[in-house]
């Protein structure tokens, strides 16, 4: 066990603490910075009542800073991991039950994404009438249509299929 967690009672003058969460889903080790993207990848904006926390740059051992996020009341389905996994590579996902984590896992990059994110041309198959799934390879620093080729290496986030 780390000591870089919320849950240890020395209270570091500078560090930012986040309440335990009864059952939901606990995104860890994502990289500082990335947590807002971590909530638009899952579509989290507040308007829905979700009741979230969120630490950003909160010390950690793994890195020199990590962002978490917490989210009560939901456990993320596997296409939700594969995407967060290209802007969380090194996220540890726990499922927590009751307040107990009941499963932990590394998010892993997929070779690629299907049906999860819509390709940003216009022009591509995948985004005319002919219902065609969209596919996208994935590179070290973006994704890649495997249909038309367009590469996107910024704001993945805003490609995500409205659910
Ligand atoms: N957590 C939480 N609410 C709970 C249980 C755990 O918010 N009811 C959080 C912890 O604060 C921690 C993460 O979920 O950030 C993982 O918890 P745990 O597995 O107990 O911690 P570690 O063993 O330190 O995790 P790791 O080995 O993945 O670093
Ligand atoms: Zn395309």
């Amino acid at each position: 066990m780390s000591d870089d967690h919320d849950h240890h009672d020395d209270n570091g003058a500078h560090e930012l603490r986040v309440s335990k969460i009864q059952d939901g889903t606990v995104i860890d080790h994502v990289r500082g910075g990335q947590a807002l993207n971590v909530l638009a990848i899952l579509g989290i904006d507040g308007t829905e009542g979700e009741e979230v926390s969120v630490g950003m740059n909160v010390p950690s051992n793994r890195f020199a800073r990590k962002d978490i996020v917490k989210v009560e009341g939901r456990e993320l389905s596997q296409d939700e991991v594969d995407v967060l996994s290209l802007i969380a590579p090194d996220a540890t996902i726990n499922i927590v039950r009751d307040y107990e984590v009941v499963e932990k896992h590394r998010v892993e990059r997929p070779e690629y994404v299907e049906g999860v994110l819509s390709c940003p041309n216009a022009d591509c198959i995948t985004t005319g009438d002919e219902p065609v799934t969209s596919r996208f390879e994935v590179l070290s620093d973006g994704v890649r249509c495997a249909y038309c080729e367009t590469i996107v290496r910024e704001e993945i986030a805003s490609l995500i299929d409205a659910a």
